[in-house]
């Protein structure tokens, strides 16, 4: 045996019982995978070397022993569309059935721990975990806690009901604010939640905490129910009160199961519950069993997997950068690993605490997780016992940029570099002031703004407004086109709204809704600079703590030199009068968009709302107007105005919501 082959079935070995045993996982599930993957490689070219064949782990000794009436099988895995479809083919073939016939049921692939149910007489009689897959521990009180789980079904037959015990989401993060509240050890992940609140001693905690079970496979011991198929089962479950995935779909042909699997891989995140995948059966029930099984899997379904949002990687430094308002921020450099689809190198560690209560340390490996559009993020350490570690890492107490001191106040997280003249400072205030949320000029990113620092052409935003073409000819990797690309970008925002000014001035506390306020209200930057204070209290959506941030800020000797530069520069400071002047059709209501909106970015629809007098939250509430549904909304908004009754509005009917102010039209409850 190869050495490669013993260290791998050792891994493998030791992870498994991490996992299943123990509910500690010490690598994230991909890379798991990964190892069961090149093990099963090197298997196949060792004569007699197979894997041994258990699909999870023996029962510990806190549970009593409970023998499967039938095993608990596991499944096999696919990466991808292509391998999807060669699954397909391969599969069907040996029973002479084209992919493109055969009926699939599509169902997410909840991210939980397979129990499975025993009822006898319609009444439940025991519930056990998947163990080794023959015998698994019996968990059957902590089970009679779960309140999604029916302790009768209407049927004499005698009956295993198998499916997913999970955490939703949104209960994971309450139970872990709550733990951490307590001090007490806070969960990795909803799974992780899932398996250390099930497999406890004492059934009152596990009542406690919010556990739930999506029921996905029915074992008739008696046979005198009759299913037929997977779609019927799940029917059957959902009429005798399981809950059932919503998501789960019948499709006919390959090509729909790889459409539906797809649709479950974009929608992942807006799902209840997390899923690491999509699984495919065939959806005929005789089918299925004369497809048969391996001894780890069956071979009429498929696990999808779903590109890995957990991988691990080295930590190789902590580093410290400065933003715009002086603000210290560490951030991990790691070594560049593939998360969810794209190469992370760099997660923020967010402040000095995190670190702290994460305990990573530069040379450590660190799981790091990337979901969806959230940014990438460090989980924490993998430690192995008696894995020398460096020492805990410390805040620097200087600046990395300008080594004046940093500070961090009595009773606040976050700690500043109070430097006016950080040079970080002044590149991050700039990039702001021509990002998209202010000036919006394009062309002018982070590299540019610092190559015009460097230089000396910049050392304020109002120096931007007296660049020439000609000066920009020398800088390395300007040619003539964007040169003049950017001499014009920066020319056109000379005419931007007085708002745009304000958000990219980067004043404190003032953010794009109380800038439209101030802009609206005042009309030029001379008459906000002339107002009292009291007089800027009372304009409508600004409080004191604004007013007063604005006060000072008008007052400060530097924001006078920046304001005549930027006159002399020819630059507006003024608020059009026609923007928000208009039909104020949407006032004090709340519209929500959710999905993409044909012909509209999301920031164009926002301030459509906002300037018919509207606001635009980012969540459904009872105080919601109605919800705009755009392509691929998101599953969670438009579940929660179902629920409080709120009007969906299809996102073609938006210009006429905002012109009239009413809804017209309506989705109806099967859209
Ligand atoms: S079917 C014989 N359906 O994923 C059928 N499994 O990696 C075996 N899982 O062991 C299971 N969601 O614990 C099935 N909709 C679903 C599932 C699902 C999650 C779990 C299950 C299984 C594991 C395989």
């Amino acid at each position: 045996m190869t050495d490669r082959l013993e260290y791998l079935r050792s891994e493998v070995a030791r992870h498994a019982r991490a996992y299943f045993e123990h509910d500690t996982p010490e690598i994230p599930d991909a890379d798991y995978d990964a190892l069961v993957r090149e093990l099963r490689a090197l298997e196949a070219d060792v004569p007699g070397g197979k894997l041994s064949e258990t699909v999870g782990a023996p029962p510990s000794t806190t549970f009593d022993p409970v023998v499967h009436a039938e095993p608990l099988l596991s499944l096999d895995n696919v990466f991808d569309a292509a391998e999807l479809a060669t699954w397909a083919e391969r599969t069907l073939r040996v029973v002479e059935l084209s992919p493109d016939e055969c009926e699939f049921s599509v169902e997410p692939k909840i991210d939980g721990l397979a129990l499975s149910i025993l009822y006898e007489e319609g009444r439940l009689r025991r519930a056990a975990t998947r163990g080794d897959g023959r015998v698994g521990e019996d968990v059957t009180d902590n089970v009679r806690t779960i309140a999604s789980i029916p302790t009768a079904v209407p049927t004499r037959s005698r009956l295993e009901i198998r499916g997913e015990v999970f955490m939703e989401k949104a209960a994971f993060e309450a139970l872990n604010e709550a733990q951490r509240a307590r001090d007490l050890k806070v969960f990795a992940n909803p799974r992780n939640a899932a398996a250390g609140s099930l497999r406890q001693k004492d059934p009152s905690v596990s009542a406690s905490r919010p556990l739930d079970f999506l029921a996905y496979h029915v074992v008739d011991l008696d046979e005198t129910e009759h299913v037929v198929s997977q779609s019927a089962a799940l029917e059957l479950l959902r009429e005798w009160g399981f809950r059932v995935a919503a998501e789960a779909r019948r499709v006919r042909g390959v090509s729909a199961a790889v459409e539906a699997s797809d649709w479950l891989l974009a929608h992942r995140h807006d799902l209840l519950y997390e899923i690491d995948g999509a699984v495919i059966k065939v959806d005929d029930l005789a089918l299925r069993s004369r497809l048969g099984s391996t001894s780890r899997a069956p071979r009429g379904a498929i696990a999808r997997k779903f590109p890995p949002e957990e991988r691990m990687t080295r930590l190789l430094a902590i580093e410290v950068s400065i933003g715009r308002t002086g603000r210290a921020t560490p951030y991990a450099v790691l070594e560049p690993v593939v998360v969810a689809g794209s190469t992370v190198a760099m997660a923020t560690l967010h402040n000095e605490d995190q670190v702290r209560a994460k305990d990573v340390r530069p040379g450590d490996q660190v799981i790091v997780r990337k979901a969806g559009d959230v940014i990438p993020e460090v989980v924490g350490p993998v430690l192995r016992s008696g894995a020398p570690r460096s020492d805990p890492w410390e805040f620097p107490s200087t600046c990395p940029e300008c080594s004046s001191p940093l500070e961090r106040s009595e009773g606040e997280s976050d700690t500043y570099c109070r430097n006016p003249r950080c040079p970080a400072q002044l590149l991050e205030g700039i990039v702001h002031f021509a990002s998209r949320s202010a000036l919006d000029i394009e062309g002018l990113g982070e590299v540019r703004v610092a190559q015009l620092l460097e230089v000396g052409l910049v050392k304020d935003v109002a120096d931007l407004f007296v660049l020439r073409e000609s000066d920009l000819a020398s800088l390395d990797g300007f040619a003539e086109l964007s040169a003049r690309n950017l001499i014009e970008a920066i020319a056109g925002a000379k005419s931007a709204p007085l708002s745009r000014f304000l958000v990219g001035l980067g004043i404190r506390h003032v953010g794009p809704v109380a800038a439209r306020a101030l802009a609206t209200r005042f009309g030029t930057y001379e008459a906000l600079r002339n107002a009292a204070l009291d007089e800027l209290e009372a304009t409508d959506g600004v409080g004191p703590i604004i007013a007063q941030s604005v006060y000072e800020y008008c007052r400060d000797p530097e924001a006078e030199v920046r304001y005549d530069a930027l006159r002399r520069a020819g630059v507006a400071l003024a608020e059009p009068r026609e923007t928000g002047s208009g039909p104020r059709t949407l006032e004090g209501r709340a519209v929500v968009v959710t999905g993409s909106l044909e012909g509209w970015s999301r920031d164009e629809a926002e301030a459509a709302i906002i300037e018919r007098g509207g606001t635009s939250p980012g969540s459904v509430s009872k105080k919601t107007f109605c919800v705009v549904v755009g392509d691929a909304p998101g599953a969670s908004k438009v579940t929660r105005a179902r629920a409080l009754q709120i009007p969906l509005v299809p996102g073609r009917a938006f210009r006429e919501l905002l012109e009239s102010g009413v809804v017209t039209e309506v989705l109806g409850e099967d859209s």
